[in-house]
């Protein structure tokens, strides 16, 4: 069925491709599937910036550049995403909310899933919205949907060493020490620290990243998604 404006809705979506129908809603954050809307507005975020000029916190440096390209990009990459669920593959790049205001992105993504139950995650804030302990929070959410709502075995998160705030949100949330990488960033060496949570860790540091969180979580639309998965 279709909305009033011949536009899809990610409920309706959903029926087809439940991934679509994701929330996971803790107070006053939630992390939900990326409609075009959604997607449209988070690419305006980005495009107004997410770090200072003269660093470059991603592996691939989709945010440097005009605000039209680093929106593009943004479009490009969440329409690719998309896609990315089932047959082994789980790519989950979910918007973070604040008090009902996209800020930015929080995502998983992981190849072989069915078999390895491993996940990366990847985060980014608008600049407005950064240095307030969203970060932290919506990290730790991503982990609880990861463990709790997935099944997760292991997830791992990675970020150059000159990336304090990364850094310290991994080390917040309690991830362990996984080594380090040497990597090539704007024809020049670079270094990467790996951070890894395993199942047994996750046990260990799920109370306090309750805590952290700061309210109950709430996982919408979990089990079709788990469907989907299997598929
Ligand atoms: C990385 C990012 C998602 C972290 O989110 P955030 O909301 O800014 O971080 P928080 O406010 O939750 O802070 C988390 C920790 O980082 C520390 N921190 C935050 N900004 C920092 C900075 N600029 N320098 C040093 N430490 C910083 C905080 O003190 C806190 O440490 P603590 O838990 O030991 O007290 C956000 O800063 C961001 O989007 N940065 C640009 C994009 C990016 O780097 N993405 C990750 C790529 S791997």
């Amino acid at each position: 069925m279709r909305c009033q404006t011949g536009r899809m809705t990610s409920t309706e979506l959903s029926r087809l491709w439940p991934a679509a129908g994701l929330r996971v809603a803790a107070g006053d954050l939630e992390l939900r599937w990326i409609d075009d809307d959604l997607l449209l507005g988070l690419a305006d975020l980005a495009a107004r910036g997410v770090h200072d000029d003269g660093v470059m916190p991603f592996r691939v440096p989709w945010s440097r550049g005009t605000p039209e390209q680093v929106a593009r990009r943004v479009l490009a990459f969440h329409w690719d995403a998309r896609a990315k669920v089932g047959h082994g593959e789980l790519v989950l790049e979910l918007a973070v909310m604040h008090a009902g205001t996209p800020v930015g992105v929080q995502g998983i993504s992981g190849s072989e899933w069915s078999i390895l139950r491993e996940v990366e995650t990847g985060s980014w804030l608008g600049r407005a919205y950064q240095g307030q302990g969203i970060g932290a929070r919506m990290r730790a959410l991503m982990l609880h949907l990861a463990f709790e709502g997935l099944g997760a075995h292991d997830v791992t998160s990675t970020a150059f060493i000159d990336n304090a705030a990364s850094n310290a949100v991994s080390q917040r949330v309690g991830y362990e020490p996984d080594g380090v990488e040497r990597t090539v960033r704007d024809d020049e060496p670079a270094t990467w620290r790996r951070y890894r949570m395993t199942r047994v860790r996750w046990e260990q540091v799920r109370e306090a990243n309750s805590a952290l969180i700061g309210a109950p979580v709430e996982i919408t639309g979990i089990e079709p998604l788990l469907v989907q998965l299997d598929g």
